[in-house]
């Protein structure tokens, strides 16, 4: 069987799976994994039109910044039910609500801790008191929608009868979707799937309801389970791109969705998400989250279709097939070509953009096309990575307090080194010239003088976007201020300018999550 006979076989057996996207709430909770709300609704209209059929926005409650991010993506999303989180409390639910309000489908997402380490160590409460916080908690949402989700936080590790008892009041309060998550990813496939069959086969109304399954990746089986939980009827299935997530993260999206798709001969489901638009997504959370993605992440790593010893090209060179289960194409992934260079034209670079899907405004476009000259003037070849590099660079600069405007420095082997720095703080222009021990080092005191602040450097990472050494560098900073983890990112030719630019766009998020910041005389004298 070839892979498409492959891919539609029993198609007309297939159930649908719906695919609950988690990115912007449990895929942000990822240390130093934050986004500006430009870059949650980027992210949000993105996943809308690809064909997620839930996205899960934020958790309105946690702060001014969750609530503002349900609150817009709620206007923008199309197709998609847009979801807010809400523990089990009445100001919770409420707040999750009035974030939704504008949403044309939403659901309200409630959540209690059901296995007895959390009922005894995290909510200090009697299981009876947790089995009325459900009732209550689910009855107050459907005050608000008929679409409730409520899941039963670290069910996998809950005591069989409990979670029956809780699972049924959550049904008969109105509940309509039961997810049973794997807080913790503890689970194993067989496990789980016991579990999930024990819930429909006990629980009271479970025909009534959707299951669904949310699992971590602990133990690198969140995927497994996910896919699992479905086997065992489960038909919505919880994930992030990339895998995003507390911790090891939770099951990737783009893995559920092609696992699905390329063994359609023996997982007799569909989803809705166009699987070409796995590679942009996977980008663009990369990007705003600036989390990169391992080489070898199924799916969307760099290396995920890369064939490097002879016997696999020479596989290759005679038939795709036997060494590929699925094709490049098939997830987004085009053939980098080269972009013509600094002389072409707006048409051919809007057209460019258009093929790598961004959809820009007026200004957003100008400012992209003047950095694509100016890199063009830098580098003679300019790849769509390149591109996409530049655009997404852009994206996480626009709308900032601080702005980058010039370096210059002087490194060597001999003594430090010294940079000499420009940055435009809140329109006001400081200069300042600073040493270290490195170049690098030398940069970040620079910025340090101009925009004195207390974070610390966590992170530095570099790697090359495309191959030669006149490559792009794409940098990412991750900084720490009072227990706050943001991470920025940079890219250009030169690896110090890309270094200041993600350090300046981490303190620009720095300042978004610290709202009291005064606005005047940033610049020190
Ligand atoms: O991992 C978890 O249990 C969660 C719940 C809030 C669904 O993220
Ligand atoms: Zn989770």
């Amino acid at each position: 069987m070839t892979i498409k006979e492959n891919q539609n076989s029993n198609s007309a057996n297939k159930e649908r799976v719906v695919i609950f996207d988690t990115t912007l709430r449990d895929g942000e909770q990822s240390p130093g994994a934050s986004m500006t709300l430009e870059e949650k609704l980027k992210v949000a209209s993105l996943l809308d039109e690809m064909g997620v059929d839930i996205i899960e926005a934020g958790f309105p409650i946690a702060s001014n910044g969750d609530f503002e991010a349900v609150t817009e993506i709620s206007k923008i999303v199309k197709n998609s039910v847009v979801c807010g989180l809400a523990r089990a409390s009445n100001n919770d639910i409420d707040r999750a609500a009035d974030a939704l309000v504008d949403a044309k489908q939403s659901r309200i997402h409630t959540f209690l801790a059901t296995s007895p380490l959390h009922m005894k160590y995290k909510l200090q409460m009697e299981p009876e008191q947790v089995l009325e916080k459900v009732v209550s908690s689910v009855t107050r949402a459907r005050k608000y929608t008929d679409n409730v989700e409520w899941s039963a936080e670290d069910g996998t590790r809950t005591e069989h009868d409990f979670l029956c008892r809780c699972v049924e009041a959550a049904i008969k309060a109105g509940a309509t979707t039961i997810n049973i998550p794997d807080t913790v990813g503890y689970t194993m496939p067989e496990e789980y799937i016991a579990l999930l069959e024990m819930l429909r086969d006990r629980v009271p109304g479970a025909d009534s309801v959707i299951f669904s399954t949310h699992c971590h990746n602990d133990l690198g089986m969140a995927v497994a389970n996910s896919l699992a939980g479905a086997m065992a009827g489960a038909r919505q299935i919880e994930c992030t791109i990339n895998g995003l997530g507390e911790r090891a993260g939770n099951a990737a999206l783009e893995e559920v969705v092609m696992a699905i798709n390329t063994r359609a001969d023996i997982l007799p489901f569909a989803t809705n998400v166009n699987p070409e638009y796995l590679t942009r997504a996977s980008k663009l959370v990369a990007a705003v989250a600036a989390f990169p993605v391992q080489y070898n992440k199924a799916i969307v790593g760099k290396n995920a279709f890369a064939h490097e010893s002879g016997i696999h090209q020479d596989g290759m060179l005679k038939n795709a097939e036997t060494y590929e289960i699925m094709t490049p194409e098939s997830v987004g992934l085009k053939e980098t070509s080269l972009v013509m260079g600094k002389h072409s034209g707006r048409a051919a670079f809007a057209d460019k953009l258009k093929n790598l899907g961004y959809d820009l405004g007026d200004n957003a476009f100008q400012d992209a096309f003047q950095r694509f000259k100016e890199l063009g003037d830098k580098k003679k070849h300019i790849y769509d990575d390149d591109i996409v590099a530049l655009v997404d660079d852009g994206l996480a600069t626009s709308n900032e307090r601080i702005r980058f405007l010039s370096l210059r420095v002087v490194a060597g082997s001999d003594g430090p080194s010294q940079a000499t720095l420009s940055l435009e703080i809140d329109g006001e222009t400081g200069e300042t010239t600073a040493t270290g021990d490195g170049p690098v080092d030398a940069s970040f005191n620079a910025i340090k003088t101009l925009f004195a602040h207390t974070a610390t450097l966590e992170l530095y990472q570099v790697h090359a976007v495309t191959s030669g050494t006149d490559a792009q560098a794409e940098v990412s900073v991750r900084l720490e201020e009072e227990g706050k983890l943001v991470t920025g990112r940079g890219a250009h030719t030169d690896t110090l300018v890309a270094s200041v630019r993600a350090y300046v766009s981490a303190l620009n998020k720095l300042l978004v999550k610290r709202e009291k910041t005064k606005p005047v005389s940033l610049i020190a004298s």
